[in-house]
């Protein structure tokens, strides 16, 4: 996953490149290069870790140009070191790279043969000596192109600089997104919108198997027979603008208290301001005849699935199965014509859970996407969209997405029950006002933080833990035990809590914190059964509940603490909060980087 950019103009390309790099972040963080050319000569600089050292290093030898290549790395081969830092060069030239070459190893072995030495253990370094090889027989950038591209296997997009063509980059797309913008300074080339924000907001999407001559001020793009095409241009209407911390202390803090605001967003957009019922953009139409849906997502998006799933069989009465799009993507015959198949994805760029929507769309399914990025590859390729309004997400740790994720999926689910008359209007109206009156109960949760910094200081140091849920709350559970993991890289696991005695117990002893989440539904009677099976092992009880729930399990926890009682079904919408604060607490307590936590990225645009 790695973000790129490139850009050829008539200003200095340094500081647009590092510009563009800081908001590519979120595609990864091990390492960071910029590559700029001039006078016939490629400049290069890289620095392991994140680009505030690159920064360092440029500020001391700035590169001369105004063109040139840059790249943030998340490592997938080789350790994330200056060597296998990006861009790659040669004499003549230097590349970036996302995605993966499946058949490096080979094109390695081969170009090996030839003489070729290699610099480092990347599968990115093909790319470069074959270039270089196709540039010494006296090919042109364009011609070099046609015969190279044809020899990757894998998902790619690259951006390739020519020390003797001062005025030409190459990109090419196989699989991972690459958009070119156009600005009164000259052209760009970036993995998505994202990176182009702030030069300009004329997009051009490259299409798959594209490649693109990029130049000061034309773009031509070839197909991937070389015949030259023409693309759309999309306007990005600023979405890209840079995002600060307005004073919180880390991004996912701040992005923990928007969650009543997203709520709000949501709310506005699909409920009818008069009538009080779920108005949404899409036609019941194209959808009467779906008998099943299918929903695939990956990570926190795919628990959001896990709960959308209890909405969609209650409200509307349809059979739901939920998979991980990793795995399903190579399971097609789990779709079927009559299947809606639903996406959810915060960036609509994650590359298993597009290429299930590709999977879906050949297969002939209805797709739905429930995106936070407008213009995003998913947002652009499913038949409907619905979005999260939850504005640009920084921290790597999903909150603010999955929070509009829910709230998107609670109203299709009513939406789809009233459309298929499986719920009347007076049962739409009265859980509708569950959902409109939950922010006001986030902003109570919010006010209890403490209460949470206090639950995380008796957890941060254990080396594992339980969260335990049923029914809704399960996936709650599992999202909690995500979010640890991610951020304190303690080993949680996330359980239904009549399966624990299926084995999980036997890991249950004085030492294994267990927290479970206890709204009073008709369930809470089992997860007290449950919670005694812990407690009778000396497990510690940490407890979120409300009054009720609570009352029934007066002096079993270790730490507990009372939220809001809410309709049951709105109840992970609020219960999360409790799981995201905990692991944010757990972390800032233990010391890891809250944002940009070890070996992970925002987006993972890599199978
Ligand atoms: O952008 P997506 O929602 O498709 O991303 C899916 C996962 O990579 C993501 O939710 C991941 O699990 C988060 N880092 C969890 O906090």
């Amino acid at each position: 996953m790695c973000g790129l950019i490139a850009y050829v103009g008539t200003v200095d390309a340094q500081p647009i490149l590092l510009d563009a790099l800081k908001r590519l972040r979120y595609r990864g963080y091990d390492s960071a290069g910029i590559a700029t050319l001039s006078q016939g000569n490629i400049h290069l600089c890289r620095a392991p870790g994140k680009i505030e050292a690159l920064e360092e290093k440029v500020a001391l030898n700035p590169l001369l140009g105004t063109m040139g290549i840059g790249h943030t790395r998340w490592a997938t081969h080789g350790l994330p070191t200056e060597a296998n830092a990006h861009p790659h060069r040669t004499e003549h030239v230097a590349v970036v790279h996302n995605g993966i070459i499946e058949n490096y190893d080979t094109l390695k072995k081969s170009l090996q043969k030839k003489g070729v030495v290699f610099t480092s253990e990347t599968d990115t370094e093909v790319i470069l000596h074959l270039f270089d090889a196709s540039l010494s027989k006296g090919n042109s950038p364009q011609e070099a192109a046609a015969e190279v591209l044809p020899q990757l296997e894998g998902a790619y997009s690259i951006a390739v600089l020519f020390a003797q063509y001062p005025h030409t980059i190459i990109g090419a797309r196989h699989g991972p997104p690459l958009a070119v913008g156009r600005g009164e300074n000259g052209s760009y080339l970036g993995s998505d919108a994202f990176a182009l924000g702030g030069f300009t907001d004329e997009i051009q999407y490259l299409e798959d198997g594209d490649w693109v001559e990029v130049m000061d001020r034309s773009v031509t793009f070839h197909d991937r027979d070389g015949l030259v095409v023409d693309r759309p241009i999309v306007h990005s209407h600023g979405v890209m603008g840079p995002v600060g911390k307005d004073g919180f202390r880390h991004y996912m803090l701040k992005e923990i208290y928007e969650q009543p605001s997203v709520v709000n967003r949501v709310l506005e957009a699909y409920v009818h301001p008069t009538q009080g019922t779920v108005n949404l953009p899409i036609e019941y139409e194209d959808l009467k005849d779906v008998k099943r849906c299918v929903i695939l997502a990956c990570g926190t998006s795919y628990y959001a699935g896990l709960v959308a799933k209890y909405w969609l069989e209650t409200f509307a009465n349809i059979p739901v199965e939920v998979d991980i799009a990793s795995e399903a993507r190579y399971r097609s015959s789990s779709l079927c014509k009559d299947c809606l198949c639903i996406f959810i994805s915060q960036s609509g760029e994650t590359a298993d859970t597009l290429a299930a929507l590709s999977l879906a769309t050949q297969t002939g399914c209805q797709t739905l996407s429930v995106v936070n990025v407008a213009q995003s590859s998913l947002d652009r390729l499913s038949r409907m969209t619905l979005f999260t309004f939850a504005g640009p997400e920084i921290g790597v740790a999903s909150t603010k997405a999955f929070m509009g994720q829910l709230a998107v999926l609670a109203l299709f689910s009513l939406w789809l029950g009233r459309r298929k008359n499986h719920i009347t209007p007076h049962i739409e109206k009265a859980r509708l006002q569950g959902l409109i009156e939950l922010p006001i109960h986030l902003e109570s949760v919010l006010g209890q933080a403490q209460d949470f910094q206090t639950m995380a200081s008796h957890l941060y140091e254990k080396r594992h833990m339980l969260f335990l849920g049923r029914n809704l709350m399960y996936p709650i559970a599992m999202e909690g035990a995500l979010k640890v993991k991610e951020l304190s890289y303690i080993h949680a696991e996330g359980y239904p809590a009549g399966e624990l005695k299926h084995g999980p117990l036997a890991l249950v002893d004085s030492h294994m914190p267990v927290v479970v989440f206890v709204p009073s539904t008709p369930l809470i009677e089992k997860v007290i059964s449950n919670i005694q099976e812990v407690r009778a092992r000396g497990g510690q009880i940490f407890l979120i509940g409300d009054e009720n729930s609570l009352s029934k399990l007066e002096d079993v926890a270790v730490s507990e603490v009372k939220i809001p009682g809410v309709q049951e079904w709105v109840t992970p919408l609020l219960y999360v909060l409790p799981a995201q604060f905990l692991a944010y607490y757990m972390a800032c307590l233990k010391g890891t980087d809250v944002d940009q936590p070890r070996n992970l990225a925002k987006s993972v645009t890599v199978e």
